[in-house]
């Protein structure tokens, strides 16, 4: 069974690792996006940093992809406000993961992501979902080719 990426990025990074993971394994990659994109600045900050520090969701566009088909779902989120963005959120929120092996994986500016993952565990095992790995890179002042490099050594685990 093919694995399957699904993963928001809003500045590209995590969209970096996502592609590198799905070329690493031969996996279906799934984009979600905002139904209404948000504007880099400081409105970003503030009411999405907010949004994630409630667990908010936000409204995203639908999804065509058939989750029966995947056994494990690599699931990739910036870090915002020690938290999962609030898109992937509301993928989480929406989805019944039963049967399914998630790693959930994390871009942060900095290099903790402790909370963001104690974050997203609960949330996917409201889902059904259960948490079969991890991990997170850092990318302020990482240039892309890093990222990419330090997916492709983080992605050897799987
Ligand atoms: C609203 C907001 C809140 C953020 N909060 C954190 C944070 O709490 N911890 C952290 O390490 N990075 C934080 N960052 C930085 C992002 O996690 C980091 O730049 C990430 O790699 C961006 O991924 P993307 O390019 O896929 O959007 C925040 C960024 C934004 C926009």
């Amino acid at each position: 069974m093919k694995p399957l990426v699904v993963y928001y990025s809003l500045t590209g990074k995590t969209k970096l690792v996502a592609q590198v993971i799905a070329e690493a394994l031969n996996a279906t990659l799934v984009e979600i996006k905002e139904t209404k994109p948000r504007k880099l600045g400081a409105f970003v900050y503030l009411f999405g940093g907010l949004a994630a520090t409630i667990n908010r969701g936000s409204k995203i566009n639908p999804i065509d992809v058939d989750l029966k088909q995947h056994e494990t779902i690599f699931i990739g989120s910036p870090i915002w406000n020690s938290r999962p963005a609030p898109a992937i959120n509301s993928f989480i929120y929406k989805t019944n993961f039963e049967g399914r092996s998630i790693i959930p994986f994390f871009t942060m500016g900095g290099d903790n992501s402790e909370k963001a993952l104690a974050n997203i565990t609960a949330k996917i095992e409201r889902s059904q979902g259960k948490v079969a790995g991890s991990f997170a890179i850092t990318s302020y002042r990482v240039s892309d080719e890093e990222i990419i490099a330090r997916a492709k050594e983080a992605i050897k685990n799987y």
